[in-house]
């Protein structure tokens, strides 16, 4: 026994904490520890060591950029497809801050402007397709919103059209992309051993990654091949636009890893999002009808507006709340620059690793009351009466999501479009069950719909 007071469950061995941790859902088991060991504890496995922090106190300190910055170590195995882009690279990597710098401006509330038209051209096809179901048939909620939020991304970044919505199965990309997801999150929970047998799930993840750098390029290529016309999407602004501090474009290695990114952290977060949001109207009649009531006397023309959708608050409010109790990318990693000590006694080490642990973070009753196990999207409506450090869906500082308008125009357009035509119905009386890839998302989550009376 050393003296660290720093709680930790019981280890197995050469596996440490391990076996705790149901592998297909890693991030609720941790919640279950959390439940056990408190706001602060260690986890280990394969001599490697994090701290998950879920106390807001704490989280404030492990917030503070000056003591402590991102980590990659858990992602390092989505480097191998995602490589230096944005979400996967150190802060000190010279392509982070060159990309950072060059994509901002891409998505700024302002920017948004830009995208309204293609998103809305997305949800429109969405919204038929639920049309056009016979009263018997019934939605796989997850499964169409992934089809909405790839097809936005592609068409919003990249120009490009991945047609989701004319096929049966997920287009070929998203296979590829969701099997790599699986086997980078799988990979650090075994023994080196167990990885290399390997041989085949070796194989097939060399052979995915590179079908995902195939299409990407014929994607680059194409656009540089039949050159500008006046495109102002993602793809333009990377292959255009100067770093403002070293005058330096991204070279097409470094594009084709921000495109992997977009397209991984622009659609599987976003649709879980929308997806849970689903589920809490349909668990919520007196929310649902609030939200009814909003959309019916904001939403008057055929498709909504830029502005409409930043009318659209009561929308808003749900997709928050949603992203408290389950906020879909639900980790992020940091690691202490310095020796430090966090809560006035616990020693952290330069270079140690800690992981916010968000949605028990997000549930601290401390912070938020004793409902915080509660949807209610009304805690929302003063934002500044939110407890800082007990709120982090888009993570943390200057490594904070650059997608953040972006996700939540698309979602507050789709969700209003989905409320301005359809009754939903729970005909299963599904009970939530989540799963994780990288992301939450609400399993074999089916409901069907049934359109409203048209409006006079
Ligand atoms: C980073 C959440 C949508 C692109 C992050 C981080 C979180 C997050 C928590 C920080 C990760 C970390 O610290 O390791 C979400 C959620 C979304 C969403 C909950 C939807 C509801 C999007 C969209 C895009 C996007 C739509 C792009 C179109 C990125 C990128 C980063 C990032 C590029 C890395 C930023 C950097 O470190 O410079 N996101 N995200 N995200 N997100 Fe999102």
């Amino acid at each position: 026994e050393n003296n660290n007071p720093i709680p930790q469950p019981k280890t197995y061995g050469v596996l440490g904490n391990i076996p705790l941790i149901d592998k297909d859902s890693p991030t609720l088991s941790f919640c279950r520890l959390a439940d056990e060991y408190g706001p602060l504890f260690r986890f280990e496995g394969f001599g490697r060591s994090v701290l998950i922090v879920s106390g807001p106190d704490l989280v404030a300190e492990v917030c503070d950029e000056s003591r402590f910055d991102k980590a990659i170590g858990h992602l390092l195995k989505v480097r191998d497809f995602a490589g230096d882009g944005l979400f996967t690279s150190l802060t000190e990597e010279p392509n982070w801050k060159k990309a950072h710098q060059i994509l901002m401006p891409s998505f700024s509330q302002q920017a948004m402007k830009g995208y309204h038209d293609r998103m809305v051209d997305i949800a429109t096809q969405l919204v038929q397709k639920w049309e056009r179901l016979n009263p018997d048939e019934s939605i796989d909620v997850p499964d169409d919103m992934t089809r909405l939020t790839l097809d936005t991304i592609g068409l919003c970044g990249f120009n490009y059209r991945f047609n989701s919505y004319y096929r049966e199965t997920p287009n070929p990309f998203i296979v590829s992309m969701v099997r790599s997801l699986d086997e980078a999150m799988h990979y650090n929970n075994r023994l080196p051993i167990q990885n290399k047998l390997m041989l085949k799930t070796k194989r097939q993840y060399e052979s995915d990654i590179q079908s995902m750098f195939s299409l990407v390029d014929k994607i680059i290529a194409e656009r540089k091949a039949r050159g500008d016309q006046g495109e102002t999407d993602l793809l333009a602004r990377m292959l255009n636009t100067e770093d403002p501090e070293t005058g330096e474009r991204l070279d097409d290695e470094n594009i084709r890893y921000q495109i992997i990114t977009f397209l991984i952290a622009g659609h599987e977060t976003t649709s879980g999002l929308l997806s849970f949001a689903t589920y809490f109207l349909l668990k919520n009649p007196d929310v649902l009808k609030k939200a009814y009531e909003e959309v019916d006397r904001v939403l008057t023309g055929p498709v909504p507006t830029y502005e409409q959708v930043l009318q659209l608050t009561y929308v808003r409010m749900i997709l928050n709340e949603s992203l408290r109790l389950w906020p879909t990318a639900p980790q992020i990693g940091l690691f202490a620059k310095e020796d430090t000590v966090i809560g006035g006694k616990y020693p952290i080490q330069k270079g140690e690793g800690v992981s916010v642990l968000l949605p028990q973070l997000h549930r601290d009753k401390g912070a938020w009351g004793e409902d915080a196990e509660q949807f209610r999207p009304e805690r929302f409506e003063d934002m500044s009466k939110i407890p800082s450090h007990a709120y982090k869906p888009f993570g943390n500082g200057q490594r904070a999501c650059i997608g953040m308008q972006f996700a939540l125009h698309e979602a507050t357009l789709v969700l209003g479009m989905i409320l301005q035509h359809f009754q939903l119905i729970d005909h299963m009386d599904y009970q939530l069950k989540v799963k994780q890839t990288l992301t939450l998302k609400p399993d074999g989550f089916k409901m069907r719909v049934q359109l409203r009376e048209k409006k006079t």
